[in-house]
């Protein structure tokens, strides 16, 4: 067998700790907190055992900055202080010094595409006026018609339009700006104006935040919305709806034909590169070993490849992937343009199921159709198959955990966590549900607080028990206590999980595509040397798939009887000789 299947990535070596690391997503909101409703960094330092006995090799903190938290810390007003709800710049500074002891690196989060309107520039440029040096850091214009309308019609990626005029901001009101005629463009929330990315001061003051951060030891950046930093200089009309996941001729994974036909001229135009590439060598005077990772929603994975080249960053999240339906077919189609397309330019694949933007994995498998899924679920929407959501979710992160590169976790996944499906209208924050009246959720389901402790008022989330999304009521079942006295509890399951795929060194093996000889989707996963046995993951989806011959079972991400010869349908199983 080893003989057979097509050869779809070639074995590396481990030449930075990224090239096949464990990346775990730590919303800080709602991680755990010692203080009270709403998660800080106290909190995150004193759960950071509990991720090294989970076997991960580096945590990336979602923005804990000061803020006005319009977009939950995405609306950056102080890149280098820590909100107050998070504690201090010295709580930071003991994070990271815990983490590191721990022997886990630390990866920060950086917003360079927009601002807080709290930000002191933006104060400024409001205050100086049209034509100034201030409002030259942002994306000012004068409106089309004297004024009245927009200087385009792009909308915001979070509903409503992309433009907001001076005049309405609220804090405006009363001042001399009152009477401005201006328009700011906000691809995202109207608190979040744009950076000006043709002003060179922009890009030293984000030089100097880099250095900040890593004076002060990170490991890495989580780039923000790494695609959309530059718009094309016209600011032509784009007439579609804007979505992050627009960029580029998107293959539809299931057909393979694209949908759609141009580059929208506010993503992944060319002019980013040249940004990463100053960047790099930001990162470069602090040594070798500095990560940085894409959020760029770009395909196809060949223009993804891009971010990812030699001289710019060293990953991108890949959302094909996180995006794709649950379908052999799909699945087989996107792991290898994935690997082909990064092999290219010498960069580790990573592999991202779940996120603070997305609906769980967990659940999102449970949907009658499978994919990016709805920008949240609601009570009233029909409900996720809890069941099938779960199974799925484990087979796909047991494969996930066979393919070499990086993987990502999303907190709470190693819980089997599902999306919290019927909060009630009252209590969302997202702002997409305010832009759409509602028509999007958004994504408040996602980041609910986590639960830790049975038994104890907000499940040891807080001290106080306060939360500041509530928890679903049957949420103590995916608490650590209870999780921890079931030996098939997600928990356990992740743990040797990451300890197998830590011991056989997966995430730096080659792989062969063996799906047409075994059936179901099926990889050989092996080492340069043959120094370890080779692994053999197969997957099976609607149908079941008959144990290969000359294998020998190792573990399932169901348990199975030990007569079992038939990998039954939404399972994964490893085998070796
Ligand atoms: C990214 C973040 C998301 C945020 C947006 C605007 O997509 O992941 O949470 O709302 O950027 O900053």
């Amino acid at each position: 067998m080893t003989d057979q299947g097509r050869s779809i990535h070639s074995p590396s070596t481990r030449d930075q700790w990224w090239r096949d690391a464990v990346i775990y997503q730590i919303y800080p909101r709602s991680f755990a907190s010692s203080r009270g409703p709403v998660g800080d960094l106290p909190g995150i330092a004193s759960r950071l055992d509990y991720l090294r006995d989970l076997g991960v090799d580096a945590v990336w903190l979602s923005p804990f900055y000061g803020s006005p938290q319009h977009d939950a810390g995405y609306d950056v007003a102080d890149y280098r202080a820590v909100d107050p709800r998070f504690g201090t710049l010295a709580d930071a500074e003991a994070l990271i010094a815990r983490a590191h002891e721990l022997g886990l690196r630390v990866v920060v989060d950086l917003v360079p595409n927009h601002t807080s309107w709290d930000h002191r520039w933006f104060r400024e440029a409001i205050k100086a006026g049209p034509g100034s040096a201030e409002r030259n850091r942002y994306m000012f214009r004068d409106g089309k018609n004297g004024g009245t309308e927009p200087p385009n019609n792009w909308t915001s990626v979070f509903g409503g339009p992309a433009w907001t005029r001076v005049a309405d901001i609220p804090w405006v009101a009363g001042t001399p700006a009152a009477a401005d005629q201006q328009y700011y463009l906000n691809l995202f929330d109207s608190s979040q104006p744009d950076l000006n990315w043709d002003n060179p001061e922009v890009h030293a003051e984000f030089r100097s935040i880099l250095r900040f951060w890593l004076d002060r030891g990170v490991d890495g950046f989580r780039i923000d919305v790494a695609h959309g930093l530059v718009k094309d200089p016209a600011l032509p009309d784009w007439t579609e709806h804007t979505e992050m996941l627009d960029a580029g001729t998107d293959a539809d994974h299931a057909t393979g034909h694209p949908v759609t036909p141009e580059r929208p001229p506010m993503w992944d135009q060319d002019g980013v590169h040249a940004i990463y590439r100053e960047w790099r060598s930001v990162l470069d005077e602090y040594g070798p070993d500095r990560l940085l990772v894409a959020e760029a929603w770009v395909q196809p994975e060949k223009r993804l490849a891009r971010y990812v080249r030699d001289d710019e960053m060293n990953q991108a999240f890949n959302f094909a992937y996180l995006a794709c339906p649950w379908d052999r077919e799909a699945l087989r189609r996107v792991v290898e343009e994935s690997l082909t397309a990064m092999d290219a330019v010498g960069a580790p694949t990573t592999w991202v199921l779940s996120n603070h933007d997305v609906v769980r994995a967990a659940s999102r498998l449970g949907l009658t159709v499978t994919g990016k899924g709805p920008n949240g679920i609601g009570p009233r929407d029909p409900q996720p198959d809890a069941e099938k959501g779960r199974r799925r979710a484990r087979a796909w992160h047991m494969l996930t955990a066979a393919l070499p590169g990086s993987y990502y976790i999303y907190q709470g996944e190693e819980r089997d966590l599902p999306e919290a499906t019927m909060l009630p209208d009252g209590v969302r924050q997202d702002p997409a549900f305010f832009r759409t009246n509602g028509t999007e959720l958004g994504r408040d389901g996602c980041r609910v607080p986590l639960p830790w402790e049975a038994g104890k008022p907000g499940l040891g989330f807080s001290p106080t028990g306060g939360t500041w999304l509530p928890q679903p009521a049957d949420w103590e079942r995916f608490t650590v206590t209870r999780e921890e006295t079931d030996p098939d509890s997600g928990l356990h399951f992740f743990r040797r999980l990451l300890a197998r795929r830590r011991a056989l060194g997966l995430g730096i093996g080659g792989l062969k595509d063996v799906s047409p000889e075994v059936g179901g989707l099926a990889y050989i996963n092996s080492a340069a040397d043959h120094s370890r046995p080779d692994l053999l993951t197969v997957t099976a989806f609607d149908a079941p798939v008959p144990f290969p011959t000359g294998w020998r079972r190792r573990a399932s991400s169901v348990p199975l009887d030990a007569a079992a010869a038939v990998i039954p349908p939404d399972t994964t199983v490893w085998f070796t000789r």
